[in-house]
């Protein structure tokens, strides 16, 4: 999720959902944007090899888990942009176990930080167990040796917020990824940042 378009949410959430498919675990995607270049356009273009629902909807809550039951391990939202669709996000959140930010390491960016941060504690109010979801900012389009990188990946851990280890470059292969078939996800950067999130719920439970 994020406050504005154009973010990265799709690509992240496309890149996530082949690299816990390659892992053998069983992954379906929902996409509760339906517009732009969406995960559902994209899983229809390139034939993607696990499930892509459609449900952008605000009361997503609701409906997914009867149709998600026991039959997936990883169910990756991909959101509208906030700013757009609140309520639509906000359903997501109340749900989801995770929620991540694709983030530029960039000021403004920076700066819509805390509208996400208001919606996951307005989620928490309506979640059973008043708690927001597991909250971690993926920082992506990084450019190669950019100081500026550092910068806001300290800025964020002092605002309380992960930042996950794993980042994602300013690249070809990602800017032309969507309609394609995704291979090799686990050997790119969401390769870390899947198994960091799966971490991440585990240290949590401890
Ligand atoms: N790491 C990257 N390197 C280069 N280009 C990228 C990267 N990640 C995303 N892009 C490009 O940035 C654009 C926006 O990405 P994407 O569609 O994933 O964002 P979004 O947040 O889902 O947008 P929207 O809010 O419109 O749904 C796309 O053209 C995509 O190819
Ligand atoms: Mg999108």
């Amino acid at each position: 999720m994020n406050l504005k378009g154009g973010s990265g949410k799709t690509t992240t959430a496309g890149f996530l959902c082949a690299a816990f498919h390659e892992a053998g675990m069983r992954v379906l995607g929902v996409d509760a944007d339906g517009e732009n270049e969406s995960l559902q356009g994209w899983q229809e273009a390139a034939d993607l090899p696990f499930p892509v629902i459609t449900l952008a909807v605000s009361n997503l809550h609701k409906q997914l888990p009867g149709i998600v039951g026991d039959r997936y391990d990883v169910v990756v939202i991909d959101t509208p942009p906030m700013k757009a669709q609140r309520g639509t996000v906000l359903s997501a959140a109340r749900v989801a176990t995770h929620a991540i930010v694709p983030m530029a390491p960039t000021p403004i960016e920076f700066d819509r930080l805390s509208a996400v941060r208001e919606l996951l504690a307005d989620a928490a109010d309506v979640r059973p167990d008043g708690q927001p979801p597991l909250f971690a900012v993926l920082l992506t389009r990084v450019k190669p040796r950019a100081a500026s990188t550092k910068v806001y990946r300290e800025l964020i851990t002092d605002e309380g917020i992960t930042v996950l280890n794993a980042q994602v470059g300013h690249l070809e292969r990602f800017a032309q990824a969507w309609g394609d078939p995704i291979t090799d996800a686990t050997r790119s950067a969401y390769g870390d940042a899947a198994t960091e999130l799966l971490d991440l719920g585990e240290e949590n439970a401890a």
